[in-house]
């Protein structure tokens, strides 16, 4: 599956950056974005329900879109791929896991350090209408719960951040914050929006720093985040594709694994440590 030199650099790793897209999981029946028969881009186009304009436009139909998406996630559960991803931490000092995947499922299979680049799905925060913000005379104060905005006298100063944590993404009008009266939405990272810079910094210092990065599930479309394995490789790291179809990254790695993520990553661990997956 490996060549042996690379086996054997690979258990000499002491920092690991696993970094994972939507076909990790695939398996779990999560839909990837971009496959052109099932993938989520197939069916609708992404700037009617993945951007702020379209929030703002339309709230409650990407809501609607969010509720459904959060039903296929709520019913996944973690694969093998996930779980050998996890057990890399047993023979490695430092596994960092960065993911553009907003379901939970590398922390539910017991990976404990996980960067989620693009959100979680299942987290709620306010919407923030930038435009408005700065069109207004009166100041706005930010709202001590839900980070929205507001001006003072109309903050509810009897709710508390409980009250906004009782919220779900579930079907229904889109909710509001209790304190503040902005429109909720879920805490993912929209197209034209900036990523938290404190994560990605961390996610940048990860793949610059790391001895290898295995690169799982990801088409190396959407940037920032397609330029961490680069990052890994040009300062001389290891990294290990796995995907079943290649990427403009495949010819570049060390080693290019052709298939799915729950039946190539047992397979690598165990050609590499000599782990059974459980
Ligand atoms: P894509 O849908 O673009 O790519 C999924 C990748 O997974 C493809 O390269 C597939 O070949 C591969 N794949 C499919 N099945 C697999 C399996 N069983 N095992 C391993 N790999 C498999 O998804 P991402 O690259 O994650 O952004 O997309 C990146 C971002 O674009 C997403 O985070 C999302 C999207 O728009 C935001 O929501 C901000």
């Amino acid at each position: 599956m490996i060549a042996p030199d690379l086996q054997e650099r690979l258990r000499a790793v002491r920092h690991l950056v696993v970094f994972t897209g939507a076909g990790m999981s695939a398996e779990s029946g999560i839909p990837t974005f971009r496959d052109r028969a099932k993938g989520l881009w197939a069916k609708v186009d992404p700037a009617e329900v993945a951007t702020p304009h379209a929030f703002k436009k339309n709230p409650q139909f990407v809501w609607d879109w969010h509720v459904h998406l959060a039903d296929a996630v709520s019913r996944a559960r973690p694969n093998e791929g996930h779980a050998a991803v996890a057990r890399l931490q047993e023979f490695v000092p430092r596994v960092t896991v960065i993911t553009q995947n907003i379901d939970n499922l590398h922390q539910a299979a017991g990976s404990r350090t996980v960067i989620e680049l693009h959100g979680n799905l299942m987290r709620l925060k306010a919407f923030v209408d930038v435009d408005e913000l700065f069109s207004g005379d009166a100041s706005p104060v930010i709202c001590r719960i839900c980070n929205g905005y507001a001006i003072d006298d109309e903050l509810d100063p009897y709710a508390g951040p409980e009250d906004l944590a009782a919220i779900e993404l579930h079907a229904g009008s889109v909710p509001h914050c209790p304190a503040c009266g902005a429109l909720l939405r879920p805490d993912v990272v929209w197209f034209g929006e900036p990523l938290d810079p404190g994560m990605l910094d961390d996610a940048f210092l990860a793949a610059e720093t790391c001895d290898a990065l295995i690169c799982i599930g990801t088409s190396l479309e959407v940037e920032p985040a397609a330029t961490l394995p680069w990052r890994a490789l040009n300062r001389g790291a290891l990294v290990i594709e796995v995907n079943p179809v290649s990427t403009q990254l495949s010819q570049s790695a060390s080693a290019s694994l052709s298939g799915g993520a729950a039946a190539t990553l047992p397979l690598l661990l165990q050609s590499v440590w000599g782990s059974v997956a459980r």
